[in-house]
């Protein structure tokens, strides 16, 4: 068996940039309360006709390959993760293969875990490199959330946190099986499915034929729903959960983790984590103030935004840590 690392990371977002004060113009929304509930001071959106799921996933994933320092025809497979996809289908893994221009008709598979999307598809690259199947591997996280939020009074409790966004990792074979990913741990809990969701449109419950009949410019059904309290008690609760179980799963303590990356749900939450394990400001690493929580995205980009700051070195413990929507949650412990 082999190991994966991380051998190039990438982000990209959109430079339209959207402030508490700008949302307030559209909605009865205040900068005070979004810091105070939230930590969030400003995230991006994509401008209607520049960028999407997949463009910006093309963007975050040409850095992450030249920093691996492979060519994108190295590349053996792709993993893309998001809940906003440029179509219903097919998804954004396909268009990544032939916007990249590869050479080769390479597999790509499409994830579909929100959150815990990226260590969702991150794991699910780490057992392909494991068994020998593939050498690299582009994972990505990417989402447009701005386009399909209700940006009015009533959609302001789900609407002031999400932003746009993408990031990307590129997975490589690692013959030192003591360096690298050594473990992911993987949770869904479906019963709380409909906490955190959006229903329509669907083969399910909100079928087209009925959203194109009724008309009904009341229909919530195709915006984001969240029961944000109930999401926030399960999220503190799972997160530190996961975190716990990678750690025994390595024989490794809480004092050894050199950089936590928490999925950027909300800064409370990353806050309330950080204080129950007791690690200092230089162990966690927080941007959702800038970006808002960018779901699939929010993991790699605050990767990427790590390493580049130097935070990140060679041998350090790296716990990488999600819980969203389904309930799904993970985490994934890296020897970098
Ligand atoms: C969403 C969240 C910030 C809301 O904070 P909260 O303290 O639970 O707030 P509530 O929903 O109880 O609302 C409190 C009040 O603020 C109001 N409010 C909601 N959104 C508001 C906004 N954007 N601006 C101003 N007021 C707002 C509510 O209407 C409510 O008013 P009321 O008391 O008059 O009824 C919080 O629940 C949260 O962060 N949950 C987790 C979300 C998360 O992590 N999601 C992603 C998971 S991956």
């Amino acid at each position: 068996m082999y190991h994966s690392r991380i051998s190039g990371l990438g982000h990209y977002v959109p430079d339209n940039i959207v402030t508490n004060d700008d949302l307030s113009k559209l909605m009865d929304t205040n900068d005070a309360w979004i810091q105070e509930r939230t930590g969030i001071q400003e995230r991006r959106h994509v401008v209607k006709g520049q960028d999407t799921t997949t463009t910006m996933g093309v963007k975050a994933a040409q850095v992450a390959i030249d920093r691996a320092g492979i060519s994108k025809d190295d590349i053996d497979f792709i993993v893309f993760a998001t809940l906003s996809p440029d179509y219903y289908f097919p998804g954004p893994g396909v268009l990544v293969q032939r916007d990249l221009g590869l050479s080769r008709t390479i597999g790509a598979l499409d994830v579909r875990n929100q959150c815990s999307g990226f260590i969702y598809a991150l794991s699910v690259a780490d057992q392909f490199i494991k068994t020998g199947m593939y050498k690299n591997i582009l994972v990505i996280g990417s989402e447009v959330h701005s386009t399909g939020l209700d940006m009015t009074t009533r959609g302001r409790s789900v609407s002031v946190i999400f932003g746009d966004g993408a990031g990307a990792a590129v997975l490589t074979r690692e013959e030192d099986t003591t360096k690298g990913i050594l473990s992911t741990h993987l949770h869904s809990e479906g019963q709380h499915a409909e906490e955190l969701s959006l229903i329509a449109p669907g083969m399910g419950k909100r079928w087209v034929t009925d959203i194109i009949a009724d008309a009904d410019p009341n229909d919530e059904s195709y915006y984001p729903y969240m029961n944000g309290q109930f999401v926030f008690k399960n999220a503190v609760q799972r997160f530190s959960e996961v975190i716990v179980e990678g750690l025994k799963a390595n024989d490794l303590q809480v004092s050894d983790i050199d950089m936590l990356i928490p999925h950027q749900a909300n800064l409370r939450i990353s806050q309330f984590i950080q204080q129950k394990f007791q690690l200092s400001d230089n162990q966690v690493y927080n941007n959702i103030m800038k970006y808002g929580n960018t779901t699939a995205a929010s993991v790699p980009i605050a990767l990427t935004e790590a390493w580049e700051q130097g935070k990140i070195k060679e041998g350090d413990t790296v716990v990488l840590a999600a819980f969203g929507s389904g309930f799904t949650w993970g985490s994934a412990i890296i020897k970098w």
